[in-house]
């Protein structure tokens, strides 16, 4: 499935096909950019995948620096950037090089990151490996590094030229990262597209048995979904917003314990169905909307439920929420499947209750 991002003079195209990592020297070749490219993979990464991308690179006559970088979060520090920058340098990268990123949603946002400040900016290429990464953080041109006192607070946005998603390496993740990454793809549905979600309802045995044709069709259509949101509000004016559902919560969620207790992913789910919940408690939503997106996200193996959570510290992590305004947060809620609704004011007991909703 190819998906064009159609941006302007930014434009660029996802392509998603198994096998897709073979190709990535002729797709590169084929926007005749510079001859000489960076590859940024953390360690697991590059013994799984990082020789069929440098095979095909080299193949196609690139020159090919590669840059290690730490697994996860830990990438995502200034300290590494510098080192990518580092590596640019003496790899003697110019202004017609290419960075591409191997891996997940972290390596995505430093590499970004590195990309789009060194030299003011060179080409950038995404490789997603993680689901994740795949239909969420390699789409949208948002790359960042983290600041001891917050995450992603220093970054910019950049949009990659190309995409590739080769769907059968989320064969290789563990099953609770491949889990959580679904959240995203259920969140897409909810909020975007009625017939997606329908679609996801008959396949949910497939998907979560990684059937490689089921997650070809399930993650180009989440592609798909996320790429027509960046395409009508790039820079996150209003309509991006959208992909917060779930997140409000959920995100709230993440901090009040740590960021140690639940992948995002499934924090994602239970700010979902709190979020659901909240939709129907406001009459905003009809019961059997809010049961469809608690089955489907409790068949796929994500949390519905969070006993002993504490809900103070939830509903004050959500106050400092970056999109708070005095205090209060914009909810994105749904309405049905397929259609949302930003809605400004909701009363704080509603939030409490269904915050607590979650421990029974
Ligand atoms: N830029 C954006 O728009 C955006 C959007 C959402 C999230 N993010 C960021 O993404 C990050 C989270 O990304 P993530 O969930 O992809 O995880 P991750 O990048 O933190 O790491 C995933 C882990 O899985 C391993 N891994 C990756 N692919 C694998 C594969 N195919 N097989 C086996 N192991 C594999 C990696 O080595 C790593 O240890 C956060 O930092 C978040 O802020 C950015
Ligand atoms: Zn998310």
């Amino acid at each position: 499935m190819i998906v064009d991002v159609n941006l302007g003079s930014r434009s660029y195209r996802i392509v998603v096909a198994s096998g897709a990592l073979q190709s990535v020297g002729e797709r590169l070749r084929e926007l005749r950019l510079g001859s000489r490219a960076a590859l940024v993979s953390d360690g697991a990464i590059m013994r799984l995948y990082g020789k069929t991308v440098v095979a095909s690179l080299e193949s196609a006559g690139f020159t090919v620096t590669t840059i290690d970088v730490p697994e996860g979060e830990a990438a995502k520090t200034l300290a590494v950037a510098e080192h990518c920058w580092d590596r640019l340098l003496t790899a003697g990268l110019d202004r017609t090089s290419t960075v591409l990123a191997l891996g997940g949603g972290a390596v995505g946002d430093v590499a970004g990151f590195a990309a789009a400040t060194y030299m003011r900016g060179i080409n950038f290429i995404q490789l997603p490996t993680t689901v994740l990464a795949q239909v969420d953080a390699s789409i949208g041109g948002k790359t960042a590094i983290d600041h001891p006192l917050g995450k992603n607070m220093i970054g910019a946005f950049h949009q990659p030229r190309l995409v590739v998603v080769d769907p059968a390496v989320a064969r290789t993740l563990p099953e609770r990262e491949f889990r959580s990454g679904l959240a995203e793809i259920v969140k897409h549905g909810i909020v975007l597209d009625a017939d997606y979600f329908a679609e996801l309802e008959r396949d949910l045995a497939p998907l979560a048995a990684r059937d490689l044709g089921v997650l070809e069709r399930i993650i180009g259509g989440s592609c798909r979904l996320k790429a027509s949101v960046v395409e009508r509000d790039e820079r996150e004016a209003e309509l991006r917003h959208v992909l917060n559902y779930g997140h409000t919560i959920g995100h709230a969620l993440e901090a009040a314990t740590g960021y140690t207790r639940y992948a995002h992913g499934e924090a994602v789910s239970l700010g979902i169905v709190a979020e659901a919940r909240l939709a129907r408690r406001l009459g905003i939503a009809d019961d059997e909307t809010t049961t469809r997106q608690e089955r489907m996200l409790e068949t796929l193996g994500l949390p519905v439920r969070a006993p002993s959570i504490d809900v103070e510290p939830i509903v004050s992590a959500m106050a400092r929420d970056k999109k708070a305004k005095d205090g209060r947060v914009p909810f994105v809620l749904a309405p049905r499947i397929g259609a949302f609704r930003i809605v400004y004011d909701v009363p704080t007991t509603e939030i409490h209750a269904v915050i607590a909703s979650l421990g029974s």
